[in-house]
Order: structure tokens, then C-alpha cells, then sequence
């Protein structure tokens, strides 16, 4: 489904999210030339679980990157007049490589950042109750996502979903994530190096653990699941 948006009057990403703990990544952004939402927390506020230097990289640099190379691929094209998410959506159909990966991590990093907002806080209610069906409990979920992200090959992204009625883990190599298979993204955890590497070395799952127990904020992920 197209979203519609008109050009500079649709929210920016990090207004829109400060408006509303349901974080729509994205959505809502007016087309090309896209623009990296901001950091809605300051660099050193996920340490020690992510350092102030980590996110300095991986937000100034890598994600920042992405929107730039982004902008100079759908120059010209009928990508530039869609929104960031439609663009994900549209260049996987068409095969367009080279710009579904720098829309894709754009769209990933901006789901990323988003997703510590307000946190920690634990999952309740339905959501807590599709994770004990699914995973048995919060602990077996923090276990399998780990699990997964070890078993990414090189780089990629492991997706907590909505697959149906159940909650479900999907892995994606490289920028890949759920919006290629039309299912509801609810976390997101990135398994490139530059995510962690400074931070845990090699210890991937490691990182992966201490992300999702203590600053993911899943009080939002059952919203974005509602
Ligand atoms: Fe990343």
C-alpha cells in the first residue's frame, strides 16, 4: 500500500516519534531528498550497553552515509518521489540492488535509533503473553535472538515480527528486513561489526543480550504491535 504524503507538510521522523511512543519509521517523511531523522536521545545515553563512541560512528557515519548515497542514486528516477519506506518496498520488487540497500539501512537505522526511546521497559500484556507462546519466556527470546545473530553469515539484521498472530524471528542478510516480505517490523537489531564491535569485540550475541534487556523499549514494541 502507498503511503500518502504531502511534500513539507508531512512530520519529520523524529517529530512525528516525539509526538507518539509508536515509532513508524519512515512513514510520514516527505520524498527525496531524504533526510536522516535525528538522534532522539544524545550519543551517550545507551552506554554503557552501547558506547557514546559506537553510536557517534555508527549514527554520524554509517547511518549518515546511507542517506547520502541514497540521494545520489534516486536522483532523476521515479524512486525520488516516493516515501523512504515505499522506496524499500519498491526497488526489492524491481531488483534494484543498489538502491534497495542504501534505502533499506536507511529505513533500518532510523527503526534502530528509535526503538531505545523511552527505555527500558519490560514487555506486558498481549505482548508478553505472544512472547511466552511463542518463546516460552522473555529469557528464551533474548536467547534465540542471540542465537540468530550468531548465525548471521557476515553482515545483516535479525527482526523480531509479527508473522500472522504469532511474534517470530526473521534473519536478513546484509540490509534486508521485513518490509520486503510485507511483515510488521516490532524490533530490530543490527549484526553488521560497526554495531558492536568497539563495544563487545567479536561477542556479537553478547551484545545482543545486554541491547535487548536493558534498552529496548518494549512498552513501545507492544504498541507498534497493536
Ligand atoms: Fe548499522
Amino acid at each position: 500500500m502507498k503511503t500518502t504524503v504531502t511534500r513539507r507538510t508531512a512530520l519529520a521522523f523524529g517529530a512525528a516519534a516525539a509526538a507518539s511512543t509508536i515509532m513508524r519509521p519512515g512513514i510520514g517523511r516527505a520524498a527525496a531528498p531524504f533526510e536522516q531523522p535525528p538522534l532522539p536521545y544524545a550519543e551517550d545515553a545507551l552506554a554503557p550497553d552501547i558506547s557514546a563512541r559506537t553510536v557517534a560512528l555508527h549514527y554520524g557515519k554509517h547511518h549518515k552515509g546511507y542517506f547520502t548515497k541514497l540521494n545520489e542514486l534516486v536522483a532523476g528516477t521515479k524512486y525520488a518521489d516516493l516515501s523512504l519506506e515505499d522506496v524499500v518496498v519498491q526497488s526489492h520488487k524491481d531488483g534494484e540492488l543498489a538502491i534497495f540497500n542504501q534505502a533499506a539501512q536507511g529505513w533500518n537505522h532510523n527503526f534502530y535509533w528509535e526503538q531505545f526511546k523511552g527505555g527500558p521497559a519490560k514487555p506486558e500484556g498481549d505482548l508478553a503473553a505472544r512472547i511466552e507462546s511463542g518463546f516460552g519466556h522473555m529469557g528464551g527470546l533474548v536467547e534465540e535472538f542471540g542465537a540468530a545473530a550468531d548465525a548471521v553469515f557476515g553482515t545483516g539484521w535479525v527482526w523480531l515480527v509479527m508473522d500472522g498472530e504469532k511474534v517470530a524471528l526473521r534473519s536478513y542478510q546484509d540490509a534486508g528486513n521485513p518490509l520486503q516480505d510485507g511483515l510488521k517490523s516490532l524490533v530490530g537489531i543490527d549484526v553488521w561489526e560497526h554495531a558492536y564491535y568497539l563495544d563487545y569485540e567479536n561477542l556479537r550475541a553478547k551484545h545482543v543480550t545486554r541491547v535487548l534487556n536493558n534498552r529496548v523499549n518494549w512498552v513501545a514494541v507492544a504498541e507498534r504491535m497493536a
